[in-house]
């Protein structure tokens, strides 16, 4: 398959399903093989199976990011199968959204377990085949909640860490011919804000419609608008395109 990524092996985090699995068919679209992991079992062997009906050359295996061990094992394979990984995307994610007073030290850690010591574990894990490569493309997803978001004390701090997490990858790695990037997407339409929409109590195109009055291309947005953005920063001839955060949100803020 030709395209923009053949000859390249994509690890995605959370590929399973909303914005991951978003990534991961722009990546197989575009020729690369893709590996991706996720906690969510029949997500994932849903999405393998799609995948390799299209014909696209997909590894996939269950591990949780927060576990390290889990993510090298996974990794090694990818390399293992694949000869090389040349593109991270660290998308897995949670919310555990509640007002301060109430939040609770599990959804604090839970949160910061996934999204940042998942995207430290991934990061880790993957550099070392970059750096004897000579190569490499890491892309972390933020939000735009990491400027600040009521209900999600947790989150927003996850989110605002992954976005120093990047520059300084950006900083160590660069001279490897390695970048790190930050996609920060607003408002997008994915299970994740689904569950939003039930813990609030309201249907998700009431949430959808709330959330669109306060977009200034006047629609909300969807995992390919977040795979598109993600493709800039892996594609080769954005080398010189380093530890920077681009929110995606259909204008500067959701
Ligand atoms: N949907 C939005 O509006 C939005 C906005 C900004 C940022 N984001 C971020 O985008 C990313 C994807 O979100 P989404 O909306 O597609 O959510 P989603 O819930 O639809 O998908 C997340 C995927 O990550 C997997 N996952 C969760 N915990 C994991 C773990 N410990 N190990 C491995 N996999 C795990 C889930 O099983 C799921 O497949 C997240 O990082 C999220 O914080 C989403």
């Amino acid at each position: 398959m030709t395209g923009r990524f053949s000859g390249r092996v994509a690890f995605v985090t959370g590929g399973s399903r909303g914005i991951g699995k978003g990534i991961v068919e722009r990546f197989a679209e575009e020729g690369a093989k893709v590996a991706f992991i996720d906690l969510n079992e029949e997500a994932l062997v849903q999405t393998t199976n799609e995948l390799r009906e299209k014909g696209y050359d997909v590894f996939s295996k269950v591990a949780n990011v927060a576990d390290a061990e889990q993510v090298e094992n996974a990794v090694k394979e990818a390399y293992d199968a694949f000869g090389s990984i040349d593109i991270l995307v660290n998308n897995a994610g949670v919310i555990r959204d509640n007002l301060l007073f109430k939040m609770t030290d599990t959804d604090w850690q839970t949160v910061m377990d996934v999204h940042l010591k998942g995207s430290f574990n991934a990061s880790r894990a993957v550099q070392k085949y970059m750096v004897e490569n000579k190569y490499g493309r890491i892309i972390n997803i933020s939000s735009t909640s990491a400027l600040g978001n009521r209900g999600q004390a947790n989150y927003a701090a996850a989110k605002a860490g992954l976005q120093g997490f990047t520059k300084t990858l950006a900083i160590e790695l660069g001279k490897y011919g390695i970048t790190a990037n930050s996609v920060a997407p607003g408002f997008i339409e994915t299970e994740m804000t689904k569950e939003t929409a039930a813990r609030i109590g309201i249907p998700f195109e009431q949430l959808i419609q709330a959330s669109v009055a306060n977009i200034p291309v006047g629609r909300s947005g969807k995992p390919e608008d977040i795979a598109n953005a993600v493709a800039f920063f892996a594609d080769e001839r954005s080398s010189f395109v380093n530890g920077q955060v681009i929110y995606v949100a259909g204008g500067p803020k959701n």
